[in-house]
């Protein structure tokens, strides 16, 4: 026996891809196969792909392109494409720029270690059927270390937003067993794992038998009290008064929900096919925020929807305004092929989309700042993550609300533990402070502001 073939895994896109790129190195160390971080010395180069906007695609092509020296230094060398890219441009990968020796998508990564060898064997390969049942049950995740751990609950997506390749790139809705993420939210917290987050493009259409996704909280919130829960993303529309209930009922589920609104404008909103209007999303959040206090909610916005006019994008600043998000994530519209919206053109000029976002970024990041500057002095629960990019003298972690927090280092706390730190200083995406206690084990209160319930 040789030594253990090597793999080097990059992941772009979103959680569900980092979540997915860990199920493909658990199907692939079953099969003996161990990970390498120098890419220089893998077997086999995976990159886990997104689709979404075309800015990702290119990033990825432009990335692959890079790869091909390392090909030549070592012939038997094995690329894979994996995602969200895998079907629409399978064709251009492997045979028109020869940029891949395998192809696999979202819901064929069983089919990995068989194509891999293949490859091995001079053989190029392409696997990217969609399954409607497909859900990795029963694939132990190769998890990278730490305190926080991703479980894909549900995957595809059936809303058909028009400028979405989503459900083209995953398919359609399914979700994983109830009582299987129980038990694997168990073993986590055996092993450790302080943060869960249930991840699926639209975890409220979860269902499993009579079970939605608000009894899915429920039974993995009594796991482990001292795990925080955290989930996304949240569709609008179907988002239940039992969900809101039950995120209000347990303190550990965090309070913080990601509901991404994408416009403010009726019109454009009925374009998009998101199924709700400006008066009903208000609404929601008027509810949510009543219902649980101290909630904290972020957003995604798209600029430059076909046909969108001006006074379409001052509703979304409007929108902005009224709402008062603690966060969003701002893009810029891009035409997908094959998407509805596709065909509505691609009418707003490219300056006036870059402008529009810019508009969008900067009330928005005036407005985060805004709220966090309302933080300071205020004491926050803190679950230590680790050590902060910047500086090897301090932590870094999140309040419950998704807040990323740092602080210096203490000497009896590790990552892990949870601390309440005082918040002195603050910036629109980062809050900064001392701890003034050591929990250890979580506070079981809902509110993550100590200091108001004090
Ligand atoms: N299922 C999630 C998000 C999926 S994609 C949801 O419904 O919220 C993440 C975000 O990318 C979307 O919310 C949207 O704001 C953005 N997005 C998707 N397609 C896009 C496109 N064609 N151009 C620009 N942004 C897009
Ligand atoms: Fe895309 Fe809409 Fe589905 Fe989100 S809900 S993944 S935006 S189609
Ligand atoms: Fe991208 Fe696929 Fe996620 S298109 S955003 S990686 S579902």
């Amino acid at each position: 026996m040789g030594e253990s073939k090597r793999i080097y895994i990059e992941t772009y896109g979103c959680q569900m891809n980092l979540a997915d790129s860990e199920i493909v190195l658990g199907i692939m160390k079953k099969h003996g196969y161990s990970l390498t971080d120098d890419i220089s010395k893998a077997d086999v180069i995976l990159v886990n792909t997104c689709s979404v906007r075309e800015h990702a695609e290119q990033r990825v092509i432009g990335r692959l392109s890079s790869f091909l020296r390392y090909k030549k230094r070592k012939p038997d060398l094995v690329i894979g494409v994996l995602g969200c890219m895998a079907e629409r441009l399978k064709k251009r990968l492997i045979e028109e720029e020869n940029l891949a020796d395998i192809v696999v998508g979202p819901d064929e990564y069983r089919k990995l270690p068989q194509l891999v060898n293949d490859a091995f064997a001079g053989h190029k390969g392409i696997a990217v059927k969609l399954s409607k049942v497909e859900t990795y049950d029963d694939i132990t995740p190769l998890r990278t270390e730490g305190i926080s751990a991703w479980i894909t609950v549900m995957r595809g997506c059936d809303k058909f937003c028009t400028f979405c390749v989503v459900p083209f790139t995953r398919g359609r809705e399914r979700s994983r067993p109830l009582d299987s993420i129980v038990k694997e939210v168990e073993m986590l917290s055996s092993q450790g794992y302080r943060e869960v987050t249930l991840l699926g493009q639209n975890v409220n259409s979860y269902r499993d038998g009579n079970y939605d996704f608000a009894d899915l909280l429920s039974a993995v919130a009594q796991v482990d009290r001292n795990m925080r829960i955290r989930f996304t993303t949240s569709h609008p529309k179907d988002m239940s008064n039992k969900l809101i209930q039950t995120i209000a009922e347990h303190p550990n589920i965090c309070n913080y929900i990601h509901l991404p609104v994408q416009s403010g404008s009726d019109r454009i909103l009925e374009l998009m096919n998101r199924t709700y209007d400006r008066k009903h999303y208000l609404e929601l959040v008027r509810k949510i925020r009543e219902t649980i206090p101290g909630v904290s909610l972020s957003t995604d916005i798209i600029a430059g929807f076909p046909t969108e006019t001006e006074e379409d994008h001052k509703m979304t600043l409007s929108l902005l305004e009224e709402v008062r998000f603690d966060g969003a994530f701002m893009f810029k519209y891009s035409p997908r092929e094959g998407t509805k919206a596709y065909a509505m053109g691609d009418d707003v000029p490219d300056e006036v989309k870059v402008r529009r976002l810019m508009e969008i970024i900067e009330l928005q990041q005036k407005i985060s700042y805004e709220i966090n500057q309302g933080l300071i002095g205020k004491e926050v629960e803190v679950l230590v993550e680790g050590e902060s990019k910047r500086s090897s003298e301090q932590w870094m972690g999140r309040t419950d609300t998704n807040k990323v927090v740092i602080f210096p280092k203490h000497e009896s706390v590790k990552p892990g533990d949870y601390v309440i730190v005082r918040i002195n200083k603050a910036n629109s995406a980062t809050l900064f402070g001392d701890i003034v206690k050591i929990l250890h084990e979580k506070n079981l209160s809902k509110n993550s502001l100590v200091s108001s319930l004090n």
